[in-house]
């Protein structure tokens, strides 16, 4: 039976208002095959059924699959590998020349199943060894998805997915193969993060400030509104002189002119002041 548009245009409201990702109407056949998935997965027996109880109240589980539903994952380890050679030859560098620095606050916002989070911590363990004194990291991994948060917190990777973009050194140094074919982040790199889920459109809570904010393939999603609002508080929780980082493909043109940018080599990167 065919869904009626009204349903369609009540869900893909709630999701524009949660995350300010827009369904358009080109887009609907995929909501629908998503909302039948979520119907059965919470024991409705159709969409209309889903939709009669979501007019009377969204709870928690049916908001978090919606959620889920709306937002695109797709990430891999040492995504757009020139921002990770800025990290080691220029950021960490430059915030190490203060002396006074105890610990470098880093966060990867909107960090999907971890690669992103995972792989700057590598890159900076493997500066570490090169004998540059680098302090104590505290690492920050945040999404709105419960589901892909909890996956990033696990650290547990396929095969498929390992070999996306990890050298086999890497994944060799910091990752153990499981019986099943899987590999596991080993916990001496995992007990150094730090997971949070946050809706970078709605408060952010008591996070603290970071020295280097990764906000990648995020934004690209969202009116300028909504990316002038985020990269605000984005400057707000930067110490002074701390970098952003944004995806490859996007920019702050026409969104804020309150960072410096600057290129390394190949990778764009933007310094508060
Ligand atoms: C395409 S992935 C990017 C992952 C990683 N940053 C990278 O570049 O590889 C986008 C992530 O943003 C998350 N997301 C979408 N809307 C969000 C929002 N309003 N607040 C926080 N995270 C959001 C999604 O759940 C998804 O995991």
């Amino acid at each position: 039976m065919a869904i009626s548009q009204d349903i369609l245009l009540f869900f893909a409201k709630f999701i524009e208002k949660e995350l300010g990702i827009i369904y358009v109407e080109a887009n609907y056949f995929q909501l629908e095959h998503r909302l039948r998935d979520i119907s059965t997965q919470l024991g409705f027996g159709s969409i209309d059924e889903l939709y009669q109880k979501a007019r009377v109240g969204i709870t928690g589980s049916m908001k978090s699959l919606l959620l889920d539903l709306a937002t695109n994952n797709e990430t891999s380890f040492f995504r757009d590998a020139s921002i990770f050679k800025a990290l080691s030859s220029h950021i960490i560098p430059e915030l190490t020349k203060d002396a006074f620095k105890s610990v470098i606050n880093v966060w990867s916002a909107a960090s999907s199943s971890g690669q992103e989070i995972y792989s700057i911590a590598m890159e900076i363990e493997e500066l570490r060894k090169t004998g540059i004194k680098i302090p104590m990291i505290r690492y920050l991994a945040s999404d709105v998805s419960d589901t892909i948060l909890k996956r990033a917190q696990k650290g547990l990777y396929s095969q498929i997915e390992i070999q996306r973009g990890l050298p086999a050194k890497l994944m060799i140094e910091y990752f153990s193969k499981t019986p099943e074919d899987q590999w596991q982040v080993k916990s001496h790199l995992q007990s150094m993060m730090n997971f949070k889920k946050i809706n970078l459109l709605e408060e952010w809570g008591d996070i603290g400030k970071f020295d280097v904010i990764f906000i990648r393939n995020v934004l690209i999603y969202q009116n300028v509104e909504n990316k002038k609002k985020v990269i605000e508080n984005i400057y707000q929780r930067l110490n002074p002189m701390g970098y952003l980082i944004l995806g490859a493909a996007e920019s702050l043109f026409g969104v804020s002119d309150r960072f410096k940018q600057i290129a390394v080599d190949k990778a764009i990167i933007y310094q508060r002041d």
